[in-house]
């Protein structure tokens, strides 16, 4: 769905505001005043979604109220004045279609709690996760029918970091929706954790007939970046919600500093992640260092920093992946904006999730899957430059 009236704006954003471009002004605005001058897609879908928190974050750090009113309308376009969200089928269960949740849920208590049609749209999201099919264990399919029985690690950060604000803002009391929340990480811990490496493969079919599938674990057979990465960002969000008090608080936190000593061990000499991050295969032919990865797990570790999740030691990790990021990731066009390299187009496990298979998908500049992320990690980078 592509709304003419925010093409429009889109468009005299473009024209109006980048003429004289600012050769310093921070990352982050830069990127999001960037993407104005893109026709960017505004839609419900979690690349949008993505995209436009990074854009959210930037004008909230360095207040800019035309970037924040941009982003906010965009959301508005979503959800008719009646609650619905538009183009949603509340019988299609997908998990990466309960991201956009999150935006919503970000304006409704932003803008004074008082917008009565971002609560029943957040609410039916909610809603449907209390009759989405889910595996034997308990766990989330990753889309029916087409992925049935089987959990990926991006699901996690789709559905979980909403499902736990959610909770947070309306069922603070509700234990069960909390262990169900953990539960989630559980299973994928279960079966997709290497106790060795510390790191998760992309995957896993509880019925194990997938053509992928461990015939004993069910697990798919390779660690992908940007998997790993919306996972990593996934325990991140929801632990600053998650209840202290609760058995899941600590397992969480376990993962999560599991999973952050796992990445630095894997951290390439040149300072970003591999796309396949599985040995043998970082540094092998056809294996690149991918950039959405990188800042998700740049971002990642900051705000696990910052927040007291995780120890000060990574703080020198993610600033390393920054400058890698920066470097060579971060394109400077001749009109003074912004673009985005290197980030992989897709990761799915609808093919045979073999190593030929993540090296033959290609790039895609300008990919909100890796610009989100990096603006994510441009914040909280000049969030601590100003303290
Ligand atoms: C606010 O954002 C707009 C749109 O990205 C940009 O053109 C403008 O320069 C920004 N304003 C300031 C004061 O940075
Ligand atoms: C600047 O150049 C980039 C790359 O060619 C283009 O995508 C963008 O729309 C341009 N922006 C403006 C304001 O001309
Ligand atoms: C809510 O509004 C939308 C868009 O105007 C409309 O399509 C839908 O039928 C309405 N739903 C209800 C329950 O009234
Ligand atoms: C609590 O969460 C569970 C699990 O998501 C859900 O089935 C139940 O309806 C929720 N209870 C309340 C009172 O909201
Ligand atoms: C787990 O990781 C270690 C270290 O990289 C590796 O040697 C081992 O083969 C991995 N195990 C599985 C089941 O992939």
């Amino acid at each position: 769905m592509h709304l003419p009236a925010l093409s429009l704006a889109l468009l005299t954003y473009a024209s109006t505001t980048l003429a004289a471009p600012k050769p310093a002004q921070p990352y982050s605005t830069w990127m999001a005043s960037s993407f104005l001058s893109k026709s960017q897609k505004i839609d419900r879908h979690y690349v949008a979604a993505v995209l436009h928190e990074g854009l959210q974050k930037a004008a909230i750090l360095h207040p800019n109220s035309s970037l924040l009113s941009f982003v906010s309308s965009a959301v508005s376009s979503l959800v008719a004045s009646n609650g619905t969200l538009l183009g949603w089928d509340p019988n299609f269960y997908s998990l990466d279609d309960i991201r956009i949740g999150n935006n919503i849920l970000y304006f409704w208590d932003s803008e004074g709690r008082k917008e009565g049609k971002y609560k029943t749209a957040a609410t039916s999201l909610r809603k449907q996760l209390d009759r989405y099919p889910r595996t034997p264990m308990g766990g989330f399919w990753h889309r029916d029918p087409q992925y049935k029985n089987q959990m990926w690690l991006d699901g996690i950060y789709m559905a979980e970091t909403f499902y736990a604000t959610y909770t947070s803002f309306f069922e603070p009391e509700n234990i069960t929706a909390w262990e169900d929340i953990a539960h989630q990480f559980d299973l994928i811990e279960q079966h997709c954790r290497n106790k060795t490496s510390g790191l998760l493969v992309h995957g896993y079919d509880e019925s194990k007939k997938a053509v992928w599938a461990d015939p004993v674990t069910g697990a798919s057979p390779h660690v992908w970046d940007r998997a790993v990465g919306w996972y990593f960002m996934a325990l991140v969000e929801v632990l600053q919600v998650y209840p202290e008090k609760l058995a899941g608080y600590s397992r969480l936190k376990g993962y999560l500093t599991s999973l952050a000593a796992g990445l630095k061990r894997a951290q390439d000499a040149s300072w970003g992640w591999w796309l396949v991050m599985d040995e043998p295969y970082p540094g092998m032919k056809g294996n690149y260092i991918e950039s959405s990865g990188t800042a998700m797990f740049a971002y990642g570790y900051l705000k696990g920093v910052r927040t007291g999740l995780l120890d000060e030691e990574y703080r020198d990790t993610a600033m390393k992946a920054y400058e890698l990021m920066v470097d060579r990731f971060v394109k400077r066009e001749s009109n003074g904006t912004l673009s985005w390299e290197g980030t992989v187009r897709v990761g799915s496990l609808d093919q045979d999730g073999s190593y030929e298979y993540y090296i033959g998908v290609p790039l895609s500049e300008n990919d909100g899957k890796g610009a989100g992320p990096f603006m994510f990690a441009s914040t909280e980078m000049e969030m601590w430059q100003k303290s």
